[in-house]
């Protein structure tokens, strides 16, 4: 039986004392930026649920994707908006956003939510950042949020990229083994398709 329906695990995601300070800042910055810190939050909430974390790990997960890309606020927001592909030097400015993020978090006395939004861009097969981490080497928690992460950019698309649809970002998901962790992947599957869907925290 349920012990936190999954709305109450969702309001208390929103308790951290600088939230509204840190989202009200990015919706001033980078209006997409801030929508994709809302949508990958609610949506990891609910992949925690179908993942079986606890209420505490769901909300933990929760609250590191909202704020997961709060480290481009201090990435200039032309850059951000950019309808064309970032050269060299404009991808190693943007790749600094999770370390960016990870200070901003320890600083505010987050480091449980930091060292999740720290490893949100790396990758099973070693070829994200900014650690090169491999495999089981990234904590569960975060293969769960890039997953949602890299969902919620298909679906909204990118300044120089089209968005995909629900159906066609899931099997780019699945199909991309080597980047996404095979049950996170299944988990979101479970999570987005209605008749599979879990609705809370046990
Ligand atoms: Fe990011």
């Amino acid at each position: 039986m349920l012990e936190d329906p999954l709305p109450n695990v969702v309001t208390h995601m929103f308790a951290q004392p600088f939230t509204v300070s840190l989202l009200g800042s990015m919706l001033v910055h980078d209006y997409e930026t801030h929508r994709h810190l809302l949508g990958v939050g609610v949506l990891a909430v609910r992949l925690a649920a179908t993942a079986g974390l606890t209420r505490d790990g769901a909300l933990a997960l929760g609250q590191a994707a909202l704020f997961h890309d709060i480290g481009k606020l201090h990435i200039d927001a032309a850059l951000l908006s950019a309808a064309r592909p970032l050269d060299e030097r404009e991808w190693y400015v943007m790749r600094e956003h999770s370390e960016i993020g990870e200070r901003m978090l320890r600083a505010r006395g987050a480091a449980n939510l930091a060292r999740i939004v720290r490893g949100h861009h790396e990758r099973i097969d070693g070829s994200g950042y900014p650690d090169g981490l491999r495999g089981s080497a990234i904590p569960w928690p975060t293969r769960l949020l890039a997953v949602a992460d890299a969902y919620d950019c298909l679906r909204a698309g990118r300044p120089y990229a089209p968005p995909v649809e629900h159906h066609a970002a899931l099997e780019r998901l699945d199909a991309a083994r080597h980047l996404f962790d095979t049950d996170a992947v299944e988990a979101l599957v479970t999570t987005l398709e209605p008749r599979e869907a879990t609705t809370a925290i046990s």
